[in-house]
């Protein structure tokens, strides 16, 4: 009897540690996708990398690409002063473009931090521009109803407890890497987390964090060096409804992330991990480089920015679209102008774009078409690439579609069914509907047919 209550005790008192424990690493499906709903549905954000690199104005990762050493590029800290900054123009150009949210860097890999962090003198406020510039940012983004996303590096090419490793700079400095010795990889986590802390607790409530970036292995770092367990606990505790990307190397822990990050590249379909469907976000530039780069010139056209948009929601991802302002403040004229066409396009098909997803798998895409599909209004959103002459064949919906107009002008688009293949096509479709399109493109790049479902 005794054992028995003693225990009662031992489990009364020890459970709910453990319930405490496993709830963080157990959150259900559910409740994870209450916690996303607002990213999920939004779709589309901004991305701004923003630091000292952009006066170099050759890619953000110049001081490592040129291997410059600390003191040399310290030229650009010290002639920071983007006189033109206006963030509400930044947030209504986001905004403009159809864009719910954004992500700034707050600290690059250079080092340099954009607000007035206690623990470090490498920061804008002391640079000729003198003044914060995250708070003004954030409140301007919010203002105009946009959520607000972190960028943190975990690299960091300036603190002096910062070891050299294959990604620094100084990689191939022989008396820097000697000087790894005396470096203390510990007191730069603590460095990591106190500005965590000021980020997560100074800016009020932060939709998403993105740590930026871990290479686990031979001269690498990942979860070990940057303790990341120890920073995941930091952000759940402080900001529990923040969303934190996956690339702090816990992939293992189902809590250790809440999306995948394919950067640069569009996946083939759904991200997926052990053949289960998670959510994810792609982000992507406009040319090939993150931070302004003037001489840079491999910009993609509006086409392809729209398309890429399109493609991502059509495979259940979100885009994070990427703009490097200049080193006085401004949007790059080039940047602004692809988001005005991306807002054009967005005003009138943000429809199928917002709330949607990849459509069910019973719907098989027409040729030189994409599909999105609003699982709430049940539309299904027919994206049309190469404008075909006159008709559209769609096969397996003839019993399902209610109705059918194009999004720009709502105007009808009758179908009829089609059973038995386009004439002297001598393949049938099955189930199938076709289309009656006007000749002539609407006047969008990417024209839309919304379905209404049965
Ligand atoms: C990479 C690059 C970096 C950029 C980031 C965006 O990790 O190092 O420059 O900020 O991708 O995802």
């Amino acid at each position: 009897m005794r054992s028995y209550r003693c225990s009662c005790l031992v489990m009364c008192l020890i459970l709910p540690l453990f319930a405490q424990g496993a709830e963080m690493a157990k959150e259900s499906p559910k409740l994870k996708d209450e916690r996303m709903q607002w990213w999920l549905d939004a779709r589309f954000g901004m991305f701004i990398h923003w630091g000292t690199y952009s006066l170099a104005a050759r890619h953000e990762w110049v001081k490592n690409y040129e291997r410059t050493p600390t003191d040399v590029y310290r030229k650009y800290f010290e002639h920071f002063d983007p006189d033109l900054y206006d963030p509400h123009e930044w947030a209504r150009a986001a905004k403009g473009a159809g864009m719910r949210y954004f992500v700034i860097t707050t600290k690059h890999h250079e080092g340099f931090c954009l607000w007035d962090s206690k623990f470090t003198d490498y920061k804008v406020t002391n640079t000729p521009y003198g003044k914060d510039l995250i708070k003004p940012m954030v409140e301007a983004f919010r203002a105009e109803g946009l959520r607000v996303g972190f960028y943190y590096s975990l690299l960091d090419w300036h603190h002096p407890d910062y070891t050299v490793d294959k990604c620094h700079p100084m990689r191939d400095n022989k008396e820097e890497r000697e000087k790894n010795k005396n470096r203390d990889m510990k007191r730069y986590v603590d460095y990591v987390e106190n500005q965590l802390r000021e980020l997560l607790t100074q800016f009020g409530p932060i939709d998403c964090l993105f740590a930026d970036f871990s290479f686990p292995g031979d001269d690498g770092k990942g979860r070990k060096d940057w303790q990341s367990e120890r920073l995941l606990k930091v952000v759940r505790e402080l900001q529990p409804n923040c969303l934190i990307n996956d690339r702090l190397d816990l992939l293992d822990r189902p809590d250790g992330w809440d999306f995948r990050t394919p950067e640069q590249f569009m996946p083939r379909s759904w991200v997926s991990m052990d053949g289960v469907r998670v959510p994810w976000e792609t982000c992507q530039t406009f040319s090939g480089s993150w931070g302004y780069h003037r001489d840079e010139a491999t910009w993609k056209s509006p086409q392809q920015l729209i398309v890429m948009l399109i493609e991502t929601v059509s495979k259940g991802g979100n885009l994070l679209l990427n703009v490097g302002p200049t080193a006085r403040g401004t949007f790059d004229e080039r940047a602004l102008e692809c988001l005005g066409f991306m807002g054009d396009w967005m005003w009138l098909h943000g429809r199928s774009i917002y709330g949607c997803t990849a459509a069910p798998d019973e719907f098989k895409k027409p040729d030189n078409c994409l599909l999105t599909y609003n699982p709430k209004t049940r539309r299904l959103y027919v994206h049309v690439l190469v404008w075909p002459m006159g008709k559209l064949h769609f096969d397996g919906i003839a019993d399902k579609v209610a109705y059918a107009q194009l999004l720009n002008d709502a105007s009808e688009v009758k179908f009829s069914r089609s059973e038995g293949g386009a004439w002297m096509s001598g393949q049938g479709g099955q189930n199938a509907v076709t289309f009656d399109l006007p000749v002539r493109q609407p006047n969008t790049v990417v024209p839309v047919i919304e379905l209404f479902l049965k």
